[in-house]
C-alpha cells in the first residue's frame, strides 16, 4: 500500500484540470471547469473540476473525489496504480515497498507485451501462420478482429518463445513466473504454449497479463490451455474483453457475460460490443465487483448444457450477495452464440438477444418444471428440490416467496407446508481444503513439499471425478496435459486414462466401478498397488463432494504448484551452474519474488 502521505503529495502537485482535461472536454465557467461526466450517461455537462480545491464533482450522479480517485475510476485500476501513474507524470519516485512491486509488475508486463508481439509476428510471417490464418478465416475471424484482439500464434517447436524472450533480456525466472515456460526434469526450458492460436488476455487497464491458446490442428490435447496464475494474472479477477468493452458497457448501461472468447467475438459481429467472457471458470466476487462498478444490468448467456446451467446457478448466487438479479439468455438447440451466428447470421443473433431476456430465477424455474409430471411423486420431489436450491441462493424473501407460491400452485401443495419443507433442508457442511491441511515440516526439501501438495490436490480431484462425469470432463479440459509432465504422476495418469474409457460409455460411475478400474491395472497375482491407492482415495473423509469450490480450488492449487516446482528447479539449476553472475542475478530476482509472494499470502 502506498502511504496516505505520498498520495496527499501527489494530489497537491498534480493539476487535476489538466489530467481530467485529457479525457473529458472541459469548458471554463467562473473559477471552475465543466464537462460531460464519464461515470454516468451524461447529456449536459454536469461535472465540475476545480484546480483550487483539487476535486471533481458530478452534480448529477454525485461521483466526486480527488485526481487519484478520478484516474482509478476512469481506468478501472486500483488507487495505488493510479498514484503510481500520476507520480510518473510528475517525475516523482515512490520509494516504498509498493514501488518495488510495481517495478516487478512493470517488468512482467513488458515480458507479456514482447511475447504478444512475438506471437503476432509468428502468425503473420511464417508458414505455420498461413495454416493458422486459414483456420481463423474458416471461423469467421477477420484480419480486423485479429489485429484488434492481437491474436497470435505459438509455434509447434519446443522453445522459440523462450529463445526470443531471452534475446530480449527477459530472465527465465520471469518467463516461468508468467507460466510461459516450464523446466522439464532434465532441466530443459520449454514453451508451455505450442502449436496453438493465442488469445491475449488483458487486465482492466488494457495490458496483456495472460494468454489462452487454442488448438487449430487435429489433436487430442485440451482445446484451450491458459496461463497459470502469476503476480499479474488472476483469472478469478479478469473477464475477457472487459477493458475494451468498458466504454460501451457504460454507455449502454448493460453487460452480457459469456463463457468463451468465440462468444464475445460473435456478439461483436452482431453489434453487441458490451460482451465479456469468464473463460470457462466460475464467476467470482471480484468479477462481480468490477462489473457492478459499471452497470447493474447483467445478462448471463451460457451454454444450455449441464455445465452452462451449473454456471448460471452459481453466477446468480454470486450476484445475489449484492442483491442483484441478473437476466438469462440461452440460445436454442444448445448452440453457443458463435454457432448460432454461423447458422443464422449476425442479424438473427442480434434479434435473439434483444427479444429473449428472462429473469434468471424464472429461467431456472421453467427449466426445472420441464421434467415435472403431474401426480408423479418422484418428479414432484425433484422439481421441489431444484426450485428450493435456486431460490435459496437468491437471499431475497420476495424471490423465495414468489417462486414457492408458484411451485405450490404448480404441484398443488399448500404454500405453508412447502415453506415448512423449505426451512428444514440442512446446509452443506464446511470442509477442509488442501491448503488448510497441516503444514509440512520445514526440513523437507522444497521440491518434495510442493509435490506432496500436488498429490493431495490430485486425490481430491480424483474422488470428485468418481462421482461426477461433469467434473471429469472439466478436469480433462484443464489438466489433461499436466499428467504427461511428471513421471511421479503415473498412477493417477493410468487410472484417469481408464476412467476416460469408462466415461466414454457410461454416464455414472460408482465406487465399485472405480475399484474395478484400479484392480484391472494391478498385475495378476502380484501386487494390489492400484487397488490400495483407489481405496485410500475413496476412504478419504476430508474430501467433500458437495463442495464444488473445493474442486475448482484444487485445479488452481495444482497449476500454482507446477509453476513453483519449475522455479525451484530453475533455482537449483542456477546454483549448480557455478556461474557467479547467474547466481547473483537469480538470487536478487528470487528474493524479490519471495517478498511479493509472502505479501500475497497474508
Ligand atoms: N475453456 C478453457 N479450457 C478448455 C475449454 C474451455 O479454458 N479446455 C474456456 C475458454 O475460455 C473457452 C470457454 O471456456 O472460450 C468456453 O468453452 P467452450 O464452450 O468449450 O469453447 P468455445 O468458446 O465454444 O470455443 P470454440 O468455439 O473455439 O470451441
Ligand atoms: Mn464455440
Amino acid at each position: 500500500m502506498i502511504s496516505q502521505n505520498i498520495k496527499k503529495q501527489i494530489v497537491e502537485q498534480t493539476n487535476i484540470v489538466e489530467v481530467v482535461g485529457e479525457v473529458v472536454k472541459l469548458t471554463k465557467k467562473g473559477s471552475s471547469y465543466f464537462g460531460l461526466c464519464p461515470f454516468h450517461n451524461d447529456k449536459h455537462p454536469s461535472m465540475s473540476v476545480s484546480e483550487k480545491v483539487k476535486m471533481f464533482n458530478c452534480f448529477s450522479c454525485n461521483t466526486k473525489g480527488n485526481v487519484i480517485y478520478f484516474v482509478s475510476r476512469y481506468n478501472n485500476i486500483s488507487e495505488d496504480q493510479a498514484t503510481i501513474i500520476l507520480a510518473k507524470r510528475l517525475g516523482i519516485e515512490i520509494s516504498d515497498a509498493s514501488s518495488k512491486e510495481a517495478l516487478k509488475e512493470e517488468r512482467l508486463l513488458k515480458v507479456m507485451n514482447d511475447a504478444t508481439n512475438f506471437y503476432e509476428f509468428y502468425l503473420h510471417n511464417t508458414e505455420e501462420g498461413v495454416k493458422a490464418k486459414a483456420y481463423l478465416t474458416s471461423r469467421g475471424i477477420t484480419d480486423e478482429i485479429i489485429k484488434d484482439l492481437r491474436i497470435g500464434l505459438a509455434s509447434s517447436e519446443s522453445n522459440l518463445l523462450n529463445q526470443a524472450l531471452k534475446k530480449n533480456n527477459h530472465s527465465e525466472l520471469d518467463q516461468v513466473e508468467l507460466g510461459l515456460v516450464k523446466i522439464d526434469n532434465k532441466d530443459q526450458a520449454y514453451d508451455v504454449f505450442r502449436n496453438r492460436i493465442i488469445f491475449p488476455i488483458e487486465n482492466n487497464n488494457g495490458q496483456v497479463v495472460g494468454f489462452s491458446g487454442r488448438i487449430y490442428t487435429k489433436s487430442d490435447q485440451a482445446k484451450y490451455i491458459n496461463s497459470s496464475e502469476s503476480a499479474i494474472f488472476h483469472k478469478g479477477q479478469i473477464l475477457y474483453n472487459f477493458h475494451k468493452a468498458t466504454p460501451t458497457i457504460r454507455s449502454n448501461d448493460k453487460i452480457i457475460i459469456f463463457e468463451g472468447f468465440m462468444d464475445v467475438i460473435a456478439a461483436k459481429k452482431a453489434q453487441i460490443p458490451y460482451g465479456v467472457a469468464t473463460m470457462g471458470t466460475a464467476l467470482t466476487q471480484e468479477h462481480v465487483k468490477n462489473i457492478l462498478s459499471l452497470t447493474k444490468n447483467i445478462v448471463l448467456c451460457f451454454d444450455g448444457d449441464s455445465a452452462g446451467i451449473h454456471a448460471m446457478k452459481r453466477s446468480a448466487f454470486v450476484f445475489a450477495n449484492y442483491h442483484i438479479i441478473p437476466k438469462a439468455i440461452v440460445l436454442p438447440n444448445n448452440l453457443d452464440p458463435d454457432e448460432y451466428l454461423k447458422a443464422y447470421g449476425s442479424q438473427a443473433l442480434n434479434n435473439y438477444f434483444s427479444q429473449n431476456e428472462k429473469n434468471v430465477y424464472q429461467w431456472l424455474y421453467d427449466l426445472a418444471k420441464k421434467d415435472f409430471i403431474k401426480g408423479d411423486l418422484e418428479s414432484v420431489e425433484r422439481f421441489k428440490k431444484e426450485v428450493f436450491e435456486c431460490v435459496r441462493c437468491s437471499k431475497e424473501n420476495t424471490i423465495i416467496e414468489h417462486f414457492i407460491k408458484m411451485l405450490a400452485s404448480d404441484i398443488e401443495i399448500s404454500f405453508e407446508s412447502l415453506m415448512n419443507d423449505f426451512g428444514k433442508i440442512a446446509n452443506f457442511q464446511p470442509t477442509l481444503k488442501p491448503d488448510d491441511l497441516p503444514k509440512n515440516r520445514v526440513t523437507t526439501p522444497k521440491e518434495v513439499r510442493i509435490k506432496r501438495k500436488i498429490f493431495i490436490a490430485y486425490d481430491v480431484l480424483l474422488k470428485h471425478m468418481v462421482y461426477s462425469k461433469l467434473k471429469f470432463i472439466e478436469f480433462m479440459d484443464k489438466m489433461g496435459d499436466e499428467l504427461y509432465i511428471d513421471s511421479s504422476l503415473t498412477t493417477y495418469f493410468e487410472i484417469i486414462k481408464k476412467m476416460e474409457v469408462f466415461y466414454a460409455e457410461n454416464e455414472l460411475m460408482d465406487e465399485q466401478d472405480f475399484l474395478n478400474i484400479a484392480k484391472s491395472l494391478d498385475l495378476p497375482n502380484k501386487t494390489n498397488d492400484y487397488y490400495v491407492f483407489a481405496k485410500r482415495i475413496l476412504d478419504n473423509k476430508m474430501i467433500n463432494l458437495n463442495d464444488s469450490d473445493e474442486f475448482e480450488q484444487c485445479l488452481n492449487t495444482i497449476q500454482k504448484c507446477w509453476s513453483d516446482l519449475s522455479k525451484t528447479r530453475l533455482y537449483n539449476k542456477a546454483l549448480s551452474s557455478g556461474n557467479i553472475e547467474d547466481i547473483q542475478k537469480f538470487e536478487s530476482l528470487r528474493k524479490e519474488n519471495v517478498k511479493v509472494m509472502s505479501k500475497e499470502e497474508k
